[in-house]
């Protein structure tokens, strides 16, 4: 008999079916043993009769949860069964006996983190893994509607692009070499060969910081296009976030009931997202009781407080002051001093976006290297883009896993993320 999976059984919803995976949960008496089974796509109860199974009772008796088994029989609907069917068993083929599963309720976050590779069959993470999925083929899909072309850079680099300090650095025969944090350097010149290019790839950044928001390894949604102007970026931005939501509400229903995750403010995220410019943020936040001065940068926290103020919703923030700034993001002419950049900020995480019109002017963007006392060093092949037909372009990055937790409802992104890299989690 051809397998189906659990899902495919309980739409088929009676008659002969055949499934297999692993025991979500078990309980046996005398004369019976109540399997629940799941698979990635559902769960169902499954009840062995001892009478049936005489010659493989003990075996069956002594099933222990995450076994893995065919099992063969007759589906009906069962309101008492969890997920309304169950499975009258005729035939059991057990595959993969399991020891005692070390996973238990209660466990805590370190112990959880050891087992992670375990963890990730729980409902929650496979819920979790196949929204994080969903995000990432909305975005190839709208890029790919849109005529933009994925470009790919090295993850190893000769040199840094977005900060010394946040560097990995590796042993690269006998140099040294970096693990990227960006793919942006290489995207400014993509985009003189394409116009319009992204990627979706690892980015990495040796930060200490061990808040529910950072990972050292992350997946990162970049975009660069030729021609763009700050305005047209956010735009991009925006209706890329929205492309996204709509998809998983409309396909993700039931990965969104599995986590619990709060359908209405998804529903309710409507583009344009509020603009506010950096000025008006600190004077908000001020207004709000925070003490922040002009040309400091905002905490995580000011962030997420931030977009509360604003309706729990998406918040653009334009016009950082420069010194704040990293050197490729261009001056805005109608307000010297500010960048034509903007972080887009969600509620609960903060920044989720970051991105702007760059400097495309050669000399300018030297004053701001010498400026931030930096010297590109061996990523000097950056100014080409600038030495060879520069023209206006603009781009942003926007972090997989924020994104993912904010649709999820989670509070943090390592369950946005198969294997969470910390600074001090290396393993699984
Ligand atoms: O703000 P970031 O550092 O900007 C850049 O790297 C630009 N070069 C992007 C561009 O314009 N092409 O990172 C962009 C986004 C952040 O807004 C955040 O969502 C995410 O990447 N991000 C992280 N996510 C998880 N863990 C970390 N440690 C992250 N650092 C940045
Ligand atoms: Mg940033």
């Amino acid at each position: 008999m051809k397998f189906l999976s659990i899902q495919e059984a309980i739409n088929k919803g009676r008659g002969k079916v055949a499934v297999h995976g692993w025991i979500y949960r078990e309980r046996g008496s005398n004369e019976f043993k109540f399997i629940i089974l799941r698979d990635s796509s559902n769960i169902i109860q499954c009840v062995l009769k001892k009478e049936k199974f005489k010659k493989q009772w003990e075996e069956i008796d002594k099933l222990q949860i995450e076994a893995s088994l065919e099992i063969e029989g007759i589906i009906r609907a069962d309101k008492r069964a969890p997920t309304g069917y169950e499975i009258s068993a005729d035939k059991i083929n057990i595959i993969g006996l399991s020891n005692e599963f070390p996973i238990q309720k209660d466990l805590n976050e370190e112990l959880l983190g050891d087992r992670r590779h375990l963890w990730l069959r729980s409902r929650k993470m496979v819920s979790a893994l196949k929204i994080r999925s969903a995000v990432i083929f909305a975005l190839h899909e709208y890029m790919h509607k849109n005529g933009f072309v994925e470009v790919e850079a090295p993850s190893l680099s000769g040199a840094t692009s977005e900060g010394g300090a946040e560097t990995f650095e590796v042993k690269y025969f006998d140099k040294k070499a970096y693990l990227t944090q960006s793919w942006q350097f290489y995207a400014e010149n993509i985009i003189n060969a394409v116009e319009k290019a992204y990627a979706i790839a690892p980015s990495f950044r040796a930060e200490r910081s061990r808040t529910p928001w950072h990972v050292t390894e992350f997946w990162h949604f970049e975009v660069e296009v030729a021609w763009m102007n700050l305005q047209d970026d956010m735009k991009l931005a925006e209706e890329c976030i929205i492309y996204t939501i709509q998809k998983i509400l409309k396909e993700n229903k039931k990965e969104l009931e599995i986590l619990g995750a709060d359908i209405s403010i998804l529903k309710k995220i409507k583009a344009p997202f509020k603009r506010i410019n950096y000025k008006e943020a600190i004077e908000k936040l001020n207004e709000q009781g925070h003490k922040i001065k002009y040309g400091s940068d905002f905490g995580a926290n000011e962030e997420r407080e931030l977009a509360k103020y604003y309706g729990k919703n998406f918040l653009f923030v334009t016009n950082y002051p420069l010194e704040i700034l990293k050197f490729y993001h261009g001056e805005d002419s109608k307000n010297p001093g500010t960048g034509t950049n903007f972080n887009l900020l969600a509620p609960n995480v903060g920044e989720m976006v970051d991105g702007s019109q760059r400097e495309p002017d050669l000399k300018k963007i030297v004053e701001r290297l010498k400026k931030a006392k930096m010297d590109l060093g061996a990523s000097d092949w950056y100014l080409d883009s600038r030495r060879y037909g520069s023209v206006p372009h603009a781009g942003f990055g926007l972090g997989i896993e924020r994104f993912a937790a904010w649709i999820c409802g989670f509070d943090t992104i390592k369950d946005s993320i198969p294997f969470p890299r910390t600074p001090t989690r290396l393993n699984p």
